[in-house]
């Protein structure tokens, strides 16, 4: 009983202090005035633990990042291994074993496609450096005019002024109109917006359309189009046929304009196949990576790209080469942990095994995907989402808080994007784990739709 009592103590003093001190990412901090904070004191699989002792199952892989579960016993070994031999070195005039060898696997991983890896820390900086890079190869092939961007209706690709210039999700982005560079935006792919009697192939068929007719008239001055390849995560897990890649690549081709995946969300096996591109059977011109490929254990993030924009940079003339860097590029620690994570993936033949993982999941899920109270259920590989029907207003604008609180006390972390509910679990989850989480989903999409 004391114990508990000293223990609670202790969680609402860190939540305290936490509020007073570290400013959240992604929160108006005055919602935390209703809205718990959850400090974490350790995470152990796909769980992770309170001061208090409580348990959340962390069913969105804390932000899509986690793939293998938390103190994961392989990461970590590696990890500790690479502490005593190097923590960091730069990267301009030196290099080292575990990025060249992240580097050469990654690339075979591509066919040897796609095989020069550029490094950089957090996602949005993967984009500012293929946005930069895809500009700056058009300059030194003499084509200046080729300086505009085009992204997709309902895209994200981080918060970073460029990124954000290339996003078009407004509750992010109208604050800073001001300061973006205008980027333009082509019809979304989402097979939601599939007509009466129409397939996703279709509705692939119709977004494809919008973007020849703008190369048709622009081609001149676009440098690339940037894509979110099968699934576009942040604006609520919109998803689309493979079909649509396949179109955006040949009308790159045809029309000389560079193609940008953001696999950022989507690679490292998300959508079933390690990167997404692969289930088009085609290779972007600019490939961006980050989130799961340290297993959610560090900040890493890389750009790969084919030979010959590496060869546009290649010269005598140091102006002509991609003269950008950040500080901690290519760490030997987070690229350790990247090694890692693949060789999880080639060693328990990972990908098959998501495939029975999904199918259980699936199975589970499926008295919600027929509810009457859900619309435009959906899976690809490891993300399931659905949309609640709430026709209130006011109750749908607070639908996700109310959800997150609801799932926080059904020992689940799920946090709703507006109606949008989705699962984006780690890829370790047992039997019983994976029907706990099913079983509670439902539970909590009861609980709230009732109250
Ligand atoms: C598709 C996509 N691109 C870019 C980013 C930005 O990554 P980061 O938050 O690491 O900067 C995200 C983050 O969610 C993303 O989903």
């Amino acid at each position: 009983m004391e114990a508990t009592t000293a223990s609670a103590t202790t969680a609402a003093d860190w939540a305290a202090r936490s509020l007073k001190s570290v400013w959240h990412p992604c929160t108006q901090m005055q919602q935390h005035e209703t809205v718990p904070l959850i400090p974490v004191s350790h995470g152990r699989g796909a769980w992770l633990y309170d001061h208090d002792g409580k348990r959340y199952l962390d069913a969105i892989s804390s932000w899509w990042v986690n793939l293998f579960g938390h103190a994961n016993g392989r990461i970590n070994a590696e990890l500790k291994d690479q502490l005593d031999k190097l923590e960091h070195a730069m990267l301009a005039g030196f290099t080292h074993e575990p990025v060249i060898r992240l580097s050469e696997q990654l690339s075979n991983m591509t066919g040897n496609v796609l095989g020069h890896a550029f490094y950089a820390s957090d996602g949005a900086s993967a984009v500012e450096i293929a946005l930069k890079m895809s500009f700056h190869a058009w300059r030194n092939a003499g084509l200046t005019a080729k300086q505009e961007f085009v992204c997709v209706q309902g895209s994200y690709h981080g918060e970073t002024i460029g990124a954000l210039a290339v996003t078009d999700v407004a509750l992010f982005k109208d604050a800073y109109g001001p300061l973006l560079r205008a980027a333009r935006v082509v019809a979304s792919p989402d097979q939601r917006n599939a007509l009466q009697g129409e397939t996703a192939q279709d509705a692939a068929r119709r977004a494809a359309a919008d973007i020849e007719a703008l190369f048709a008239e622009r081609a001149g001055h676009i440098a690339a189009i940037i894509v979110e390849p099968l699934v576009q995560c942040a604006t609520g897990m919109a998803m689309h046929d493979p079909l649509y890649l396949t179109l955006v690549r040949e009308l790159c081709d045809r029309y000389q304009v560079h193609m940008i995946a953001d696999e950022i969300a989507v690679g490292c096996g998300r959508t079933g196949t390690f990167f997404a591109c692969e289930q088009a059977a085609i290779w972007p011109d600019f490939l961006c990576l980050s989130k799961g490929i340290s297993g959610g254990y560090l900040p890493l993030s890389l750009v790969l790209t084919r030979d010959d924009i590496y060869q546009a940079f290649y010269s005598h003339d140091v102006t002509r080469g991609f003269l950008h860097s950040h500080s901690y590029t290519g760490n030997p620690l987070a690229c350790r942990a990247a090694l890692a994570t693949l060789a999880i993936f080639r060693d328990d033949d990972v990908l098959n095994a998501n495939r029975l993982r999904a199918a259980r999941l699936s199975a589970a899920l499926g008295p919600l995907a027929a509810d009457e109270r859900v619309r435009n259920y959906r899976q690809r590989g490891m993300i399931w989402a659905f949309d609640a029907i709430e026709p209130d207003p006011a109750r749908a604008a607070a639908f996700s808080r109310r959800f997150f609180t609801a799932a926080l006390d059904n020992e689940l972390l799920l946090r709703p994007i507006g109606n949008t509910v989705y699962l984006m679990p780690p890829y370790i989850l047992s039997d019983d784990e994976t029907d706990l989480l099913a079983a509670r989903t439902r539970k909590v999409f009861d609980q709230v739709m009732a109250a």
